[in-house]
């Protein structure tokens, strides 16, 4: 038995390639979690994460990624990293270290350095014109953009082990050094073997203020369903940060469990996601919420075929 699923619609190239691989036992969860999001950090046209995120106000792409695995709870991340091809495929050689597995900026740089992870310049052409066009829309002051999709992945594989990995570059136009929940365990992500996985897209502000991946997987601890879980976890952090704080940023998350069921929950109207299993090949889903209550249906041909021309259309100044 095995299962992947991931946020956005970006995640589906992906997933079918490692879908086909888990199929026959040529990869682990580990290898499939850091294939799968090391190729849509390589894919330039998807603004948020790897090459081709967009970049902070000073124009300097910081990236931010983490794994987890549920066996034995290790886990690595690097924040706010520059100028390195696959900030997963870091964060994942991090994981293998008991001490010193997050690092940021200059020292996971340097760690990088150390062994041997390619070097690449993070900011595309396409970022530099994203990023002009931001400037122009905002002369006054630049402000962080909040729409942004953080790929996180949540894997299952034939000997029931479960791991959980994210990649963003997290905030447009966000300050220097900023950290959103992609990296930060609990929040981003989670995995335990015995129980599920839940990983995290929206704003790391309000996503880190629930823990939101842990408290997903802990409901399911509890007894909960996946679906359930999600579900309960989103709408308490949605309900309370409204009461208490009278605004709530997008916030978007997909889980499974140690049998492989999938559950998604969002706030927003326009969150999709892509799952996989032994049972099922590689299929899109939008996600909408009414009355706080998630709803989901499989994405239609012509919504997968202008999803990527949309994504590619020629930019202009
Ligand atoms: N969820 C990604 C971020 O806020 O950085």
């Amino acid at each position: 038995m095995w299962a992947i699923i991931g946020t956005w619609r970006m995640s589906y190239e992906a997933i079918q390639n490692v879908s086909k691989k888990l199929k026959n036992n040529e990869i682990g969860a580990d290898e499939a979690a850091v294939l799968a999001i090391a190729e849509i950090e390589d894919f330039p046209y998807f603004k948020s994460v790897g090459y081709g995120g967009l970049p902070n106000e000073e124009m300097v792409v910081e990236l931010d990624a983490a794994f987890m695995n549920g066996n034995d709870y290790s886990f690595g991340a690097v924040m706010a990293i520059k100028d390195y091809k696959n900030p997963i495929k870091v964060a994942y050689e991090l994981s293998k270290q008991y001490t010193n597995c997050v690092l940021v900026g200059e020292g996971a740089e340097k760690f990088a350095h150390k062994n041997g992870f390619e070097r690449k310049n993070m900011l595309s052409d396409r970022a530099i014109i994203h990023y002009k066009k931001r400037v122009k829309e905002m002369e006054t002051e630049l402000k962080p953009y909040i729409g942004h999709d953080t790929v996180g992945m949540c894997v299952l594989d034939n000997n029931q082990k479960i791991v959980s990995a994210t990649s963003t570059s997290g905030l447009f136009m966000k300050k220097s050094g900023r950290v959103g929940d992609s990296a930060i365990i609990g929040s981003g992500f989670y995995a335990d073997s015995e129980v599920g996985a839940c990983t995290a897209t929206g704003l790391g502000e309000d996503l880190m203020k629930g823990c939101i991946s842990y408290e997903v997987v802990s409901l399911m601890r509890q007894g909960k369903t996946v679906q359930e879980s999600c579900e309960i976890a989103l709408n308490k952090l949605n309900d309370k940060l409204l009461e208490k704080a009278k605004k709530v940023g997008d916030l978007s998350i997909v889980a499974i469990d140690k049998n492989g069921n999938f559950g998604c929950a969002t706030n927003i109207d326009n969150f999709s996601f892509v799952y996989a299993s032994d049972k099922e090949e590689a299929k899109v889903y939008l996600v909408e919420k009414e009355n706080n209550k998630t709803t989901f249906k499989l994405a239609s041909q012509e919504w997968l075929d202008d999803y990527l021309k949309t994504r590619m259309a020629k930019l202009e100044l």
